[in-house]
């Protein structure tokens, strides 16, 4: 764990020109990155120049991943910015200098996990990445949780652990709660609401009109919520951004992406 090493590797690959603002180099980690979400915010990171690395950290090997290595060689075709680093998520998970990571790990289909392992997935392991990571150095991160995450929210017999319901919810607030406690400079929380695209969204939000819903709840397709979720944490590293940021709903997180 060598935090002051991350902050000096990002200094010295950037220079000051008066006048001239340049853009830094830095190294970014993901946990969730085989995911839907998560692959996807893996291409948007690579789109940027800036990146120099991607710790990708995986609970499996990935060479024999055939979604995973075609996006490798499309995305990386040197096959020398993506890293991928094997562990169990409760034990040591970054080890290198990193500036910036990005936490999309979760149940994906949150209704077919029991109680202790939708915690666990989607709040333990979460919390510990954040602390890993601002022992690693990173300054600057960000994770998703889902709209209406909140600790108070409590155990419904009907929703059981499906997305929305009041476990699901409680389970996201408790993640934002560890998060938090990691206490990083600058944290973004991103909140979607249903994620097109995605294989675990039932297709019927396809057919649900954004103009009739509560901007919380307006729906984004996951490549959409990537690019924002991505543009919005690297302009606050570039731009020296701290604090906490919380953006709610599909078209908020993705607008973000097209804003200057
Ligand atoms: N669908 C929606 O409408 C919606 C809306 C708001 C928020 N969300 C949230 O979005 C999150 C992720 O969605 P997604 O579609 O990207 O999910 P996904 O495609 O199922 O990907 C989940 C990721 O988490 C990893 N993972 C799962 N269980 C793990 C474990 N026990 N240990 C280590 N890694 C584990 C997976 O790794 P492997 O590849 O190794 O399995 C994968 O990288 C979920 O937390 C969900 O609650 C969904």
């Amino acid at each position: 764990m060598l935090g002051s090493a991350a902050a000096a590797a990002a200094s010295s690959s950037s220079s000051v020109v008066p006048g001239v603002i340049v853009a830094k180099k830095y190294i970014a980690s993901i946990l969730g990155g085989t995911g839907s979400v998560g692959k996807n915010v893996l291409r948007s990171i690579l789109a940027d120049q800036q990146c120099e690395k991607v710790i990708v950290i995986s609970r499996r090997p990935l060479d024999k991943d055939d979604d995973f290595q075609k996006l490798v060689s499309f995305e990386d075709p040197t096959g020398t910015r993506i890293i991928v680093k094997v562990c169990d998520p409760l034990d040591e998970m970054i080890s290198t200098n990193t500036n910036i990571a990005f936490c999309t790990i979760g149940h994906g289909s949150s209704r077919n996990a029991t109680k202790d392992d939708l915690m666990k997935v989607d709040a333990t392991i979460p919390g510990k990445f954040a602390l890993a990571c601002k022992d690693a150095g990173v300054s600057h991160y960000c994770i998703m949780t889902a709209t209406g995450a909140d600790i108070n929210s409590s155990w419904n017999f009907f929703t059981r652990t499906g997305g929305g319901g009041g476990y699901y919810n409680h389970v996201k607030g408790v993640a934002e709660k560890l998060t938090l406690d990691a206490n990083i400079s600058y944290t973004y929380i991103a909140q979607p609401a249903a994620l097109l695209n995605s294989p675990h969204t039932p297709k019927v939000f396809d057919y649900v009109p954004n103009s009739i819903l509560p901007m919380k709840h307006t729906s984004a397709t996951i490549n959409d919520i990537a690019k924002g979720m991505v543009k919005t944490t690297i302009d606050a590293y570039q731009n020296n951004r701290t604090g906490v940021v919380r953006i709610t709903g599909g078209i908020p997180i993705s607008l973000s992406s097209s804003e200057e």
